[in-house]
């Protein structure tokens, strides 16, 4: 599947000439979300226009463990891009007090991250136009170009109207994420960051069902970073397209040091697929997610059962809210 009508190198030159000439000499902010899509986007557009580009990272506090600090290291220090970095972590968990329901907790966090680039631009003085990496899946998946809606991307439906930027700039809207991934390799991003699964706008906050609190936050970073850890020691990155941990926020007895205790469960996902429109569960094996668990509940103290979720896509989504 592609939208492509030439080659990479093509699209990549084009694109240039095209941000180009749609900013017109106008400053220009970046989303940076952490993400490979976004990340594209803001190499092409300082390919394209240089110093005229501002990349403006936020912090919600539903990044992956240490993701913070890997974006500031590879956007300042390897492209000397103008980065930004928002420690938006207490904003976003007051506005999100209380809120439980998926598309709501969606379209709050789309609204924050618009409202931040509003008030961070007009503090950086005139900017013009906003660059935004949304890709084609995100379009289709909410029900734009003629398709149907399965959920509001942060990025495309979850968009409040009254954007005070004058242009939003989507250089990478009609390409799927494989043709992402060359693109950014193409442009000299190193391979650990190509080769990054996908990580929703909305973060952990989508994967951590129920109330949003720094505490059952953090329970979930670290019970991911202990699968993705123990997913990359068994060599297992290159084939798996995308796993992580999930928070459903269910409790459950079991025993810990002798005593009865009555924890939160995490639940595991990993799959295959092409294009993230279907996909596969993957069949890990059994001593993998031994492992995986017995540390899970053994290094992170609120934890008590790990459960495997074994359901393709469809009927279920890749994320659970
Ligand atoms: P679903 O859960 O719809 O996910 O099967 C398909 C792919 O999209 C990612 N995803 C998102 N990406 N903003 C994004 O940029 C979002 O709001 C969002 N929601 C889901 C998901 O991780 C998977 O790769």
């Amino acid at each position: 599947m592609s939208n492509l009508k030439g080659t990479i190198e093509t699209f990549i030159q084009e694109t240039c000439e095209n941000i180009k000439k749609e900013t017109a000499g106008r400053p220009v902010l970046c989303a940076l979300s952490g993400g490979v899509d976004s990340a594209v986007c803001a190499v092409l557009a300082h390919r394209a226009i240089g110093d005229n580009l501002t990349c403006l990272f936020v912090d919600t506090g539903f990044m992956r463990k240490n993701e913070g600090a890997q974006v500031t290291a590879l956007f300042r220090d390897t492209y000397s891009i103008n980065l930004i970095k928002i420690d938006a972590e207490e904003r976003f968990l007051n506005k999100l007090k209380d809120v439980t329901e998926p598309e709501s907790k969606r379209k709050i966090i789309g609204e924050e991250f618009i409202r931040i680039f509003e008030e961070e631009a007009k503090k950086l003085g005139k900017i013009g136009c906003l660059v935004q990496g949304t890709i084609y899946p995100d379009i289709m998946e909410s029900g734009e170009d003629g398709h149907k809606q399965v959920k509001a991307h942060h990025n495309v439906g979850g968009m409040p109207l009254n954007i005070e930027f004058e242009a939003i700039i989507e250089p990478i809207k009609l390409l799927y994420k494989e043709e992402v991934r060359e693109c950014g390799r193409k442009l000299g991003l190193p391979e650990n960051f190509t080769n990054r699964q996908p990580f929703p706008g909305p973060g952990l906050a989508v994967r951590c069902l129920g109330e949003l609190t720094k505490y059952r936050l953090d329970l979930l970073r670290e019970a991911d970073a202990i699968f993705r850890d123990e997913i990359e020691k068994a060599g297992l990155q290159k084939e798996i397209q995308q796993y992580f941990a999930v928070l459903p926020g269910i409790q459950s007895v079991g025993v810990r040091d002798g005593a009865r205790c009555y924890e939160e469960m995490i639940a595991l996902r990993a799959m295959t697929t092409k294009d993230f429109v279907t996909a596969s569960f993957v069949r890990l094996p059994y001593e993998l997610l031994e492992i995986v668990t017995k540390r899970i509940t053994s290094e992170i103290s609120g934890v008590n059962r790990v459960v495997y979720d074994v359901t393709d896509k469809p009927p279920s989504t890749m994320e659970w809210e």
